[in-house]
């Protein structure tokens, strides 16, 4: 059998994790999140939940992914044995979801790059809104998903060194250069320190009263940014070797993800201010496409900020993307035996097929990414914690131990956070997931079955 594929340096490794982690989580939806869930209040809940919550439940991948060399199927089986095997089984399956809606959103961003150098950007909300659904349904959506996902199997398909890491040694220091460059422009609008105050004061009142809304909301962002709960960290981490010190490669990622979710909120929020947008009513997954479009068409030169920016955003995804592709592929390649680039063509093509319903009606979008995000992620975090927390904990606390020089009592701090609050946080969160999504197709999703079937 070929050897299998690995890093070229430890540089790669974690700039592909890091590109992993920094995609349309941290800057499409993390903004939006902020506005709905009351701003400082909520970036104060996440940014704990992404220390207490996110970087335990990082180092579990990582430990899995790295004890077996193995993709999230076999690790699983290697490491657990015959049933665990079905859990990898919900990994694939969640990131095959998630890809084909992911890569249609990847579409919209390419397509509002567009529309910026061609300097039409509408300038209110109305007009706004309707160049999105103009913009983000139909053929055009469609064709936007193709080019996308024909980006991210190019670069799967060239393999680990010579296309992920080559790929991500471009991007990922392109997007925090681009991002810090722009929120220095932020800062200089009109609008700055009205944003700062909505989003960086927290108010605990608000906190405690919305907690059932903060709660879930914010460690499903954490599980999301950090792409974990499908398998991504660990397959990156298979591809390690044992010198490594895992920790500390974990604080730099979670540390880099964190920056930049945070950066886009100072590029953001400014903007939306300075266009008169109340970020508390931001449409959802329209904001930066519907209500950010809008302010930008009342700037000087806000074309141009624009263009940057979704390039900027379109870079973030298609790196986020291929980790995506990746957790599928490579268990193609490790169990089925099969050539990379067939399996990355067979498989991405698949996805861009199972993700055209999104491209043609946004009920679609919501139908997938809320049992996606909300339920499959939270569900296979949850399961892949209880797995390395409870039943092979002295393998991970060895595996965790590798490469470190004085682990101290350390190990024992991650075992226990892994065992306690990271299950009994995602165990709320996924239950009231399935609850919302519930709601939602008894509801809206009921709603339009019923007028178009
Ligand atoms: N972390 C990515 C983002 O923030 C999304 C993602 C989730 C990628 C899960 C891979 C796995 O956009």
């Amino acid at each position: 059998m070929a050897q299998r594929e690995t890093w070229a340096t430890r540089t790669g490794f974690i700039l592909a994790a890091v590109g992993s982690a920094v995609g349309l989580g941290n800057i499409w939806r993390f903004p939006f999140l902020v506005g709905q869930e009351g701003g400082a209040a909520f970036l104060v809940v996440y940014l704990l939940f992404v220390a207490l919550i996110g970087f335990p439940a990082m180092l579990v991948e990582f430990v899995v992914g790295r004890r077996t060399n193995r993709n999230p199927v076999g690790a699983l089986k290697e490491l657990g044995g015959g049933v665990w095997q079905y859990l990898g089984w919900v990994f694939a399956a969640t990131g095959f979801i998630i890809l084909s809606y992911y890569s249609v959103v990847g579409g919209w961003v390419l397509r509002y790059v567009l529309i910026g150098l061609q300097g039409g950007y509408v300038g209110d909300i109305e007009g706004a809104g309707g160049q999105f659904v103009e913009a983000a349904s139909g053929l055009d959506a469609v064709l936007g998903h193709a080019i996308f996902m024909a980006a991210v199997i190019a670069i799967v398909g060239f393999g680990i060194r010579r296309g992920i890491e080559f790929a991500v040694q471009v991007m990922v220091p392109a997007i925090i250069l681009i991002a810090f460059g722009l929120a220095v422009y932020a800062f200089t609008l009109p609008g700055a320190s009205e944003a700062y105050a909505f989003y960086l004061s927290p108010d605990v009142g608000e906190i405690l009263a919305n907690w059932t809304d903060i709660l879930p909301a914010a460690a499903g962002q954490a599980f999301f940014t950090l792409s974990l709960g499908m398998g991504a960290m660990i397959t990156y981490a298979s591809y390690i070797g044992d010198d490594r010190n895992l920790a500390e490669d974990g604080l730099i990622i979670v540390g880099l993800d964190t920056l930049i979710a945070f950066t886009a909120g100072l590029i953001v929020f400014p903007i939306f201010f300075t266009g008169g947008v109340d970020p508390a009513n931001t449409i959802g997954a329209g904001a930066i496409f519907i209500s950010l479009a809008a302010a930008l068409g009342d700037l000087s030169f806000g074309w141009l900020i624009g263009t940057v920016f979704f390039g900027t955003i379109a870079i973030a995804a298609l790196s986020s993307a291929i980790s995506l592709l990746e957790v599928v592929v490579s268990y193609l390649i490790d169990e089925r035996g099969m050539e990379r680039f067939t399996a990355t063509a067979i498989v991405g093509t698949i996805i861009f097929v199972v993700g055209i319903p999104t491209a043609l009606d946004l009920v679609f979008i919501d139908l997938y990414d809320l049992f996606a995000n909300n339920i499959l992620l939270v569900f296979g975090g949850l399961m892949v914690s209880i797995f390395v927390g409870w039943v092979i904990s002295n393998v991970a606390l060895d595996e965790i131990g590798r490469g470190v020089r004085n682990l101290g009592s350390w190990g024992d701090v991650w075992i226990w956070l892994v065992r306690i609050p990271v299950i009994v946080i995602l165990f709320v969160t996924i239950y009231l997931g399935v609850f919302e999504y519930y709601e939602f197709l008894t509801g809206d999703f009921a709603d339009w079955l019923g007028q178009n079937l």
